[in-house]
């Protein structure tokens, strides 16, 4: 799998700089480009629940090349949830608007987590055909798939929605570490095989997203999460495609993020880029624009970008994006400018 289906894939700027060689130009996409920001999303979303449309191959399809079309961005993102592999193995757990994943009954014990599903591609037909459809869509532009995390993952089981403390997941991994373990491997193994349906359906790239690992210490991660990323992270490596492993407030972490497997190490817009590209060393970054910055007029949005594009030259590969999600209520046409503005900023000269 090392060499892409479509040939046309050769000139990816986003695979070339997630790989440490030089691209063209500075790739840019935006995490969470798409969905909500988007009126055509809004559109075909109307009535339809958020996993009912990740499980709708023609739905996915669409929705995942709305930005690429409205944007020309560098790389699609796979439409789907980190959560709906689980939904996907029998799990009633659901998407509330304005909340969040919530799991109807939390998981806390070892029954509770040997009850969990393994997951086959049979799980996820949707998933292999919305793969297929879309990457004869792009032709030359990437589909990076991706996967959650087995620490942000837990998050959501153990807690039963989103938490701003993620103080029961972590008093399991304090006071309950058989029951921890045999979770965290049963989310890793369900992420290799959800990244696995992707890459082998025509995936270029995965992302891994460990958004609340930043909520830990670096012995914590590297003690109790780092080794089950690492095998998530190690098995889409034998895969042959670059990865992408990125959370949320993770400055400290950052090293290690890069240690636990990753080609590129997505950095959040509180870690300046420079500082972010020392600590994870000889890896190409993603990032890091603040995502408010698109509220900000045009040339101020732009002129902070060009300062984190200029700051990317001393990493190994940089892909430009921002430093967290789209906010829901960005203006497309700022996007637009942004993506713009990145892929025509010059690269040659002097580094
Ligand atoms: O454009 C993309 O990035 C592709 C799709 C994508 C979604 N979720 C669609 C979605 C991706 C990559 C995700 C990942 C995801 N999901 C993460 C990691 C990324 C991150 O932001 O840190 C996390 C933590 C989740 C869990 C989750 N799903 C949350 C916290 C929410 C927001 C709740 C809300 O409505 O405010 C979701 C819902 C969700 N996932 C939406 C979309 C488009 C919105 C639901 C809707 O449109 O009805």
């Amino acid at each position: 799998m090392t060499t892409p289906a479509d040939a046309r894939l050769d000139d990816s700027a986003f695979l070339a700089a997630a790989r440490g060689e030089k691209p063209s130009h500075t790739p840019v996409w935006f995490m969470r480009q798409a969905g909500r920001s988007l009126p055509e999303y809004l559109k075909l979303r109307e009535g339809v629940g958020m996993l009912e449309s990740c499980m709708d191959a023609d739905l996915v399809t669409e929705i995942t090349l709305q930005p690429v079309r409205r944007y020309g961005v560098d790389a699609a993102i796979f439409f789907s949830d980190i959560v709906l592999p689980l939904r996907a193995v029998g799990l009633d757990l659901d998407i509330v608007p304005g909340i969040g994943p919530v799991v109807a009954s939390p998981v806390r014990t070892l029954a509770d987590v040997a009850a969990i599903a393994d997951l086959t591609p049979e799980h996820v037909p949707f998933i292999t055909r919305a793969v297929q459809q879309l990457t004869a869509e792009l032709g030359g532009t990437p589909l990076i798939g991706f996967a959650g995390a087995p620490f942000t993952v837990a998050s959501y089981l153990v807690e039963g929605g989103p938490s701003k403390e993620h103080a029961k997941t972590k008093a399991m991994m304090f006071g309950a570490p058989d029951v921890w373990d045999a979770l965290m491997r049963k989310i890793a193994g369900i992420a290799e095989g959800y990244l696995r349906v992707q890459v082998e359906a025509g995936a270029s790239a995965v992302q891994l997203f460990d958004s609340w690992a930043g909520a830990l210490t670096p012995t914590d991660y590297q003690q109790h999460v780092m080794p089950h990323s690492a095998r998530v992270l190690a098995a889409a490596g034998k895969l042959g495609v670059p990865r992408i492993h990125f959370g949320v407030g993770t400055t400290n972490l950052l090293s290690l993020m890069g240690e636990a497997g990753a080609d590129v190490v997505g950095i959040d817009w509180r870690t300046p880029l420079a500082e972010g590209i020392a600590r994870v060393g000889d890896r190409a970054v993603q990032g890091n624009l603040d995502p408010t910055l698109v509220f900000a007029p045009t040339d101020v949005m732009t002129s902070r970008a060009a300062e984190i594009i200029e700051a990317g030259r001393a990493a190994k590969g940089h892909v430009f994006n921002l430093g967290h999600g789209v906010i829901p209520s960005t203006d497309p046409g700022q996007l637009k400018a942004l993506t713009e503005f990145v892929q025509a900023y010059p690269l040659k000269g002097p580094v």
